[in-house]
């Protein structure tokens, strides 16, 4: 019998850029921007080199150079100076997201910002809801995140990512934001989030680690692909506009079974632990970061995601810069 000569079209760069079928672009990206009340300067986070906590006034900034590199859309977290029982800095007109929202709307009216609508940044205990004895209370939760993202939206968040993993969220918020006169604003469900190891690093930059216990009464069991399906459905007949998985790297098998079984665009989380393990492994030079963070990146798109949240998307869009300027790249 003849074999395939598969290598026919490998032989050059050039037929290899024909047959490619993936590929990242920069309109794939959500650039995640951490803002902090009370910051002097920035600073950044020990465990994710290359990204920052700002000020307000640096993160405007932030958000302009990004622009200027062909970045668009952010998701933003923020780090409040006074954290309660009801995390109620999350929801007041003056917290720091809202001011921040409101700022960069000022100078960058065409930015396209995205809310983490979540507690757990503004409450005393770490959890993503409010307690009841020592467990987080779904339905109460879901008053309080409901005017979370109705206030994101007042400050000017044109889209509203609830990450907060209740059962309901979607309809409650739809419900909410529709209410307040927002039915334009799209959800951006995280749909199949896992309670996962991998999201060490962003409780550093977020600052929002569980005083107690772990997240496992709401975020996903790793070992669960039909919960995942189940849960992605739901937010799907909920209303959402975006469906979301997190954390990527490790979960690309959920990606792509989420894309043959919903028509929504779907984003994938590539998350603080992934960037963290890439970076350094690059620092001590046992891996190429730039070659294995594109390999990943590339694989998420493969997988059947449609955009990413990532904290490369920088110094992506700074590579392609210099290219284009035809400067040395890399
Ligand atoms: C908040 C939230 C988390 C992340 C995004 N939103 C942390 C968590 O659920 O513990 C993680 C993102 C990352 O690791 O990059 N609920």
């Amino acid at each position: 019998m003849m074999f395939k000569r598969q290598r026919r079209l490998r032989r050059n760069p050039f037929l290899r850029d024909l047959v490619r079928e993936t590929d990242v672009s920069l309109d794939d990206f959500i650039y995640p921007l951490f803002v902090k009340e009370g910051l002097e300067q920035p600073m950044e986070i020990p465990s994710m080199p290359g990204i920052y906590q700002f000020p307000i006034k640096d993160l405007v900034e932030e958000v302009g150079r990004c622009m200027s590199l062909g970045l668009k859309a952010f998701i933003l977290f923020g780090i409040p100076q006074n954290k309660d029982e009801r995390g109620s800095q999350a929801y007041a007109p003056t917290g720091i997201v809202q001011e921040t929202l409101q700022a960069i709307k000022k100078s960058h009216p065409e930015a396209l910002l995205i809310a983490d609508t979540c507690l757990c940044e503004f409450t005393d205990h770490g959890h993503c809801g409010l307690l009841k004895e020592d467990d987080v209370d779904n339905d109460s939760s879901l008053e309080l995140l409901t005017q979370v993202a109705v206030s994101q939206a007042q400050a000017g968040a044109d889209v509203i990512a609830p990450s907060n993993a209740m059962d309901g969220f979607v309809t409650t918020i739809r419900r909410g934001l529709d209410a307040a006169g927002f039915d334009q604003v799209p959800i951006m469900a995280y749909s199949v989030k896992f309670a996962s190891s991998f999201y060490g690093p962003f409780r550093e930059a977020a600052e929002g680690a569980p005083q107690f216990g772990d997240r496992k009464s709401y975020q996903m069991d790793s070992a669960n692909r039909r919960e995942a399906l189940r849960e992605a459905l739901a937010d799907e007949d909920e209303q959402a506009d975006f469906l979301m998985v997190k954390p990527a790297l490790a979960y690309l098998d959920i990606i792509r079974e989420i894309r043959g079984t919903s028509l929504l665009p779907l984003v994938a989380y590539n998350v603080s632990g992934e960037y963290a393990m890439i970076k350094a492994a690059g620092e001590k030079g046992w891996l190429n970061p730039i070659l294995t963070r594109d390999e990943s990146l590339l694989a998420m798109k493969r997988a059947g995601a449609d955009l990413i949240i990532t904290y490369f998307a920088k110094e992506i869009a700074l590579e392609r810069w210099k290219d284009r300027d035809g400067k040395a790249v890399k």
